[in-house]
């Protein structure tokens, strides 16, 4: 409710219960749904219940207060009418009063609309963790989307947020693309393309170790001499990461993305090995070596039944796992930062890994376990049933998706605008690839598989990214008709068309939907706002001119369209999604 009408109503009604001996505080305000009209009720059982006059039963006594109330209210400024009925006192807007409102409202905060200011402890969201020495392919992209934008909406919502990044730097993979590189590549550098270089490699490397004569052997043997921390090794192994992190940071940056704490598997193992000693020595872990592994037995522990089942915490040859480095480094993550949250963006196979760490880590005493949260998500069928498997080399790359996605946004754009020159209509075409590829992503349900295809996510139609920009594009061109032109001053009580009120309602309800997606973990939530947001602007666009409405109306339109560009702009910038401004 808007706070000078709150006070003012608040002050009516605090005199009309000082009249009659009644508790101030047992009235509370609440919206009515919206029904096209806004309205705000407050019931009056509380206050009836209250009551030591009362000789009814409380709903019929609070019936007769809500008509108390109604008679002896002036209808306060801003609304248009009230009501008793059924023991509540229903209050309505004045339509263009509300409007006025919302829309000043928006204007006034422009690019923060919907945003509040981040602040108290940090939460870190842990997302992306791709594996080093491997390629960044299209299986990684659901994570990063979701990833990304729930970082983006965390802090709009008024949080702190850390982006972390966990890669997987150690390990028979990187081993078996260093022993490769050693013996056939030696001395070569990357080109241009590091990640897909990188990616080739890794897969021909793949392939030696499954079907080349005495290749395992020979990866077994590098690995024991990267055991014994070989300098030679560890120098190229350092080399041949930054490769693959300047190749990533390629990928990133084409998607929007960037990382405020990058951690390594290779800093936590250590870590981790001395941990599992210390649970050892605690009795939380049985030591099985030479022969067993040493294991946590969860369920025992807590007298569950396949529960949390039992953790294997370090191989019998001393090797480490998951579950080794995941407890240093959510230590490492809370004594860094003083985390309100720390979340990790994983895929819904590892729930059970995550579930158990987190107990491990409170059974060992530390009072932020619970502050660990699993954003879980499925994978994405692509289309041509690509399959993932990167020995056989039939992985799709991030950047290959991308830019067969510009390719075909690129046909669409040059069909609309072929007036346009050819870097600009690139850019836009790469804006509207992306967000046709980020869309499908964020729109599903975290927890729920998402099918792509390439008609649905660039059909400037239907519930697509392009469909929300083009709305975008749309109230932008209107605006840039306009520019630089007298106005005059707009009367928002003509702004009663049905599709007006909706749009502005629509407007309204982006603060507490980045409330909700950010309580809630869901960009979808947001992803699904979006869709909604442009359906009503492109009704309202479709039903009301603006330019050729007379001059009050049409600069209240104005003002609606630019209240709605905001709205949209902002909304898509928290999914990740680029806003073009022509397409
Ligand atoms: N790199 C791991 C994988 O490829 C994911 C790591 C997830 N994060 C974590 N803290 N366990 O499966």
């Amino acid at each position: 409710m808007f706070e000078q009408e709150k006070a003012l109503l608040e002050g009516y009604l605090n005199k009309f219960c000082e009249e009659r001996s009644l508790p101030a505080d047992k009235l509370e305000w609440r919206s009515i749904p919206f029904s096209g009209e806004w309205g705000i009720a407050a019931p009056l059982f509380p206050l009836a219940a209250a009551d030591s006059t009362r000789t009814l039963p409380v709903p019929q006594h609070a019936q007769a207060l809500a008509e108390a109330l109604r008679d002896s209210l002036d209808l306060p400024v801003g609304f248009s009418r009230m009501e008793a009925v059924r023991g509540y006192l229903n209050l309505y807007y004045d339509s263009g009063h509300y409007s006025r409102k919302v829309i000043e409202n928006v204007l006034a905060s422009g690019s923060q609309y919907g945003c509040r200011e981040p602040e108290g402890r940090p939460v870190m969201v842990e997302y992306s963790n791709p594996n080093t020495h491997k390629p960044l392919h299209v299986g990684h992209l659901r994570n990063v989307i979701l990833g990304g934008s729930t970082c983006n909406i965390l802090e709009a919502s008024g949080q702190r947020v850390i982006r972390a990044n966990y890669l997987g730097d150690i390990g028979l993979h990187v081993i078996k693309w260093l022993c490769n590189y050693e013996k056939y590549h030696a001395g070569e550098q990357p080109g241009e393309d590091k990640t897909r270089w990188m990616g080739d490699l890794f897969t021909e490397a793949d392939r030696r170790f499954a079907f080349e004569e005495g290749f395992e052997a020979e990866v077994r043997a590098y690995f024991a001499r990267w055991d014994a921390r070989d300098p030679h090794i560890l120098a190229l192994w350092k080399e041949s990461r930054d490769w693959s992190l300047e190749g990533f940071q390629q990928v990133y940056a084409l998607l929007g993305e960037h990382f405020d704490r990058i951690y390594f598997e290779s800093e936590v193992e250590e870590p981790g090995k001395a941990a599992v000693e210390q649970l050892i020595k605690s009795g939380l872990a049985e030591d099985g070596r030479p022969d067993l592994p040493v294991v946590i037995n969860l369920d025992e522990i807590l007298g569950t039944r396949e529960e949390y089942r039992v953790v294997i915490i370090l191989r019998s040859d001393g090797t480490s796992l998951y579950a080794t480095k995941d407890i240093p480094l959510a230590v490492m993550k809370f004594n860094e930062y003083d985390l309100e949250k720390s979340i990790y963006v994983v895929d819904v196979r590892q729930t059970l890994h995550i579930k158990q760490f987190r107990k491990i880590l409170e059974l060992m005493g530390y009072p932020w376990a619970d502050r660990i949260h699993h954003l879980a998500y499925e994978i994405v069928n692509l289309p041509g049933n690509v399959t993932m498997s990167s020995r056989e080399g039939t992985v799709v790359l991030l950047d290959d998706l991308i830019r067969e996605a510009t390719r075909r946004a690129m046909d669409v754009v040059r069909e609309k605008n072929p007036e346009l020159e050819p870097a600009r209509m690139q850019a836009i075409a790469e804006a509207v690839a992306l967000g046709a590829i980020k869309y499908p992503m964020l729109s599903r349900e975290n927890t729920k598989m998402v099918t792509f295809d390439w008609e649905s996510a660039l059909d400037f139609n239907g519930q697509s990214a392009p469909y929300i920009q083009y709305a975008h594009v749309r109230a932008n061109s209107i605006l840039r008709k306009v520019e630089g032109q007298p106005e005059s001053a707009p009367d928002f009580d003509k702004l009663n068309h049905v599709s007006e009120v909706d749009l502005v309602e629509l407007i309204s309800r982006l603060p507490e939907e980045v409330q909700r997606a950010a309580k809630e973990l869901k960009p979808n939530l947001l992803a699904n706002y979006a869709y909604e947001l442009a359906k009503g602007f492109n009704a309202f666009y479709n039903q009301c001119p603006v330019l050729g409405a007379e001059p009050e109306l049409r600069a209240a339109r104005l003002a609606l369209v630019r209240a709605a560009r905001w709205c949209l702009g902002n909304t898509l910038r928290l999914l990740g999604i680029r806003a073009p401004e022509v397409m």
